[in-house]
């Protein structure tokens, strides 16, 4: 999709995060936006910041996890912006500790939401770019995706399952005008679920910013991308080295201390649980 102007994209996880990072990418290129989320009053901040910008913005409070919700949304959405050319899904939850101390229930809740959410919104969208034979749908996974990390099995067999998604539903819609892309980013500084840990990533996978994450969004669109890792480290090597042996690349990384940082993060999730926040 050459010419974003005058497009309307629906944005989930546009509450915080990198979502607002990715809304002003958007607004930069005069895309109007519905962003969504389930905090309305943030949502609304979101919007409010987008005022400078000559575009139309809507907030509307969503749950990604509720198909009922997700219909809401995207009839609100064409109800104020007319159509759904972009579906950014970016909404996301990750849990860093041991699997064993997570309860089936907070798996599911990972899984609704980081997997079933970006499938099912992506179903109901769909219809109307199919319609108008037009239309980008860009995904948020990881680089968690790409090499699961210990501590966070469930999150990273999430994000492997939007990058395989994302991989055949390119495939099937390729005929259609409808571009289908991915974004992995590695360890994202300032905003966002990483951010909050207020750690340093371990070296040699390094952080990338917010700026850099949305500015790929905004690429994938422009140009059709259908995947994009977003990480300043030493990716080749670690691609490299995964593709000779699996085992070679895990040992490689409990080495290079993501193994350690993944486990002190465990540990001091899992002090907060044990003082009765389920997060
Ligand atoms: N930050 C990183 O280092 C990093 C790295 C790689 C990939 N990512 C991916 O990037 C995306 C954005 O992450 P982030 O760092 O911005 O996370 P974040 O700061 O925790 O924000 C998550 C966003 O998702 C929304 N969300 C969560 N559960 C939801 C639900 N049930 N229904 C609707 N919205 C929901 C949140 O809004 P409400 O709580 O208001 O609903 C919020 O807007 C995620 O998919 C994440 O996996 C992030």
């Amino acid at each position: 999709m050459k010419n974003l102007k005058g497009k309307n994209a629906l944005l989930t996880g546009g509450s915080r995060g990198l979502g607002p990072v990715i809304a002003e990418a958007l607004a930069g290129e005069g895309i109007n936006i519905a962003l969504a989320a389930r905090s309305e009053e943030e949502l609304n901040k979101v919007a409010d910041n987008l005022s400078s910008h000559n575009i139309r913005t809507v907030a509307i409070p969503a749950d990604i996890t509720d198909e009922a919700s997700l219909q809401h949304l995207i009839e609100k959405t064409i109800e104020t912006l007319g159509t759904i050319d972009i579906l950014v899904n970016n909404a996301g939850i990750e849990w860093v500790s041991r699997y064993v101390s997570l309860s089936p229930d907070h798996i599911r809740r990972i899984i609704k939401t980081n997997l079933m959410g970006p499938m099912v919104l992506t179903r109901l969208v769909l219809p109307h770019m199919l319609e108008r034979k037009s239309g980008h749908i860009v995904t948020m996974s990881s680089l968690g995706g790409k090499k699961g990390s210990p501590y966070s099995a469930t999150y990273a067999a999430t994000k492997a399952g939007l990058i395989e998604w994302t991989s055949g539903l390119r495939q099937e819609l390729k005929e259609t005008g409808i571009g289908v892309s991915v974004i992995c980013p590695g360890f994202v500084s300032n905003v966002g679920m990483f951010a909050v840990y207020d750690k340093r990533a371990p070296r040699i996978v390094g952080e990338t910013t917010p700026e850099k994450v949305a500015r790929a969004v905004i690429r994938a669109i422009k140009k059709d991308i259908q995947e994009t890792i977003v990480s300043p480290g030493a990716i080749i090597v670690m691609k490299l080295l995964d593709a000779i042996h699996p085992a070679i690349m895990s040992t490689f990384l409990r080495y290079t201390g993501v193994y350690d940082f993944y486990r002190g993060q465990a540990d001091d999730n899992e002090e907060e649980l044990r003082g009765g926040d389920s997060g």
